[in-house]
């Protein structure tokens, strides 16, 4: 049976992947000319919108001495350091005046850089792209550029409704994401009377197949588990509805469910905040009761319900985790954890020889669990 490793016996680089787009914060949080601190992989960023409202982020920390910027003064496009004074290009982190330089003095202040990160606003969150860490000797180091744009809420029609909901949890990203692909804990986190009680659980058979990067759930008329597949099947029959449920690294869970012209489609990360921490955001769009009013709260307050019961467990879980348990993972009900242990070694293991990422999975696979 395979250990699982606990985030104090990993490096952070194994534990907390790089070369990937991360939801930073919700939108909506971070206005025009101002500053907000986020955190993302341990690294400290400030981030903020220019006066056209284009957002972007910073590494906090001045490359001069190390000063926080974002107590600094933001004109709407240059961020100046609070101890110095030293200016900084908010979009790509380029140096544009160092005020203690006299003018003999022909010191090139355009080669020096605060750390700057790709930037993009996509269904209602301010996403990162962290690069791999560059060479040591930071400071004159131009921002890196993101391969892809930031992944997308796959959209069915052209009129939708968005919602957002976050939680932070006390837990390594690593179980804060098996914890959300684990089928075997829904009887007992998830009891509720209008939901479901321990009494129903039954056995359960599903297929999996691997996708780049990750694996898929096949499509299937789902199984009774899924909220908005209860609210569904009050338009639609049972047997139109079909569920597609994709875990893809570094940390991205779709599912896209859809009955006739109707759909739900949502896209749920497990970001990395440090080694101990993690926050889940779930942002969901669908295109049903759109105008029904209190449809979309219902949906919300079930989704709330649900994110709270797995934050309140995780917390307990941390608890435990403090003095260094030895864990397991069993079969089949763990099987996408370990899926998900075995694609991150995979991923790195690419990385570091330059060949073509080795799927774990060499097929299709039925998994059964009684949940
Ligand atoms: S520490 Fe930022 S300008 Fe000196
Ligand atoms: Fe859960």
């Amino acid at each position: 049976m395979p250990e699982l490793d606990l985030p104090q016996r990993q490096t952070t680089d194994r534990l907390m992947l790089t070369g990937f787009w991360y939801r930073a914060v919700p939108a909506d949080r971070v206005h025009r000319n101002q500053l907000h601190k986020a955190t993302l992989l341990e690294i400290p960023l400030v981030i903020g919108r220019d006066r056209e409202g284009r957002p972007f982020a910073l590494r906090d920390t001045c490359p001069h001495r190390g000063m926080p910027l974002n107590s600094g003064k933001f004109d709407g496009e240059n961020l100046e350091c609070p101890y110095h004074g030293w200016q900084f290009d908010v979009h790509n982190g380029q140096c544009q005046l160092i005020p203690s330089l006299t003018s003999d003095q022909t010191m090139k202040v355009d080669r020096i850089y605060a750390g700057s990160y790709p930037c993009e606003e996509q269904d209602n969150f301010i996403w990162v792209y962290i690069a791999d860490p560059g060479p040591q000797g930071a400071g004159f180091a131009k921002p890196a550029e993101a391969p892809d744009p930031a992944p997308q809420i796959e959209k069915f029609s052209e009129k939708y409704k968005l919602a957002y909901l976050q939680a932070e949890m006390p837990v390594s990203i690593d179980h804060g994401i098996i914890g959300l692909m684990d089928p075997a804990h829904g009887p007992f986190v998830h009891q509720a009377w209008w939901w479901r009680t321990r009494h129903s659980i039954h056995e359960k058979r599903k297929n999996f197949e691997p996708i780049p990067n990750g694996f898929r759930m096949a499509a299937h008329t789902p199984s009774s588990n899924s909220a908005p597949y209860k609210l569904l099947r009050l338009y639609a029959d049972a047997d139109s509805i079909s569920t597609t449920i994709d875990f893809v690294l570094p940390n991205i869970r779709t599912e896209t469910i859809r009955a006739g012209k109707y759909w739900f489609s949502s896209l749920t990360t497990v970001t990395p905040i440090t080694r101990t921490h993690c926050r889940i955001d779930v942002v969901a769009a669908w295109n049903l009761f759109r105008w029904v009013p209190f449809v979309p709260g219902l949906l919300k307050f079930v989704f709330a319900k649900f994110v709270e019961q797995d934050r309140r467990t995780m917390e307990m879980q941390a608890e435990g985790l403090k003095h260094n348990p030895h864990l397991m993972l069993i079969d089949d009900a763990d099987r996408p954890a370990k899926w998900y242990f075995q694609l991150k070694a995979a991923h790195l293991e690419s990385k570091r020889t330059g060949r073509e990422m080795k799927h774990p999975m060499d097929g299709p696979a039925t998994l059964k669990w009684r949940s």
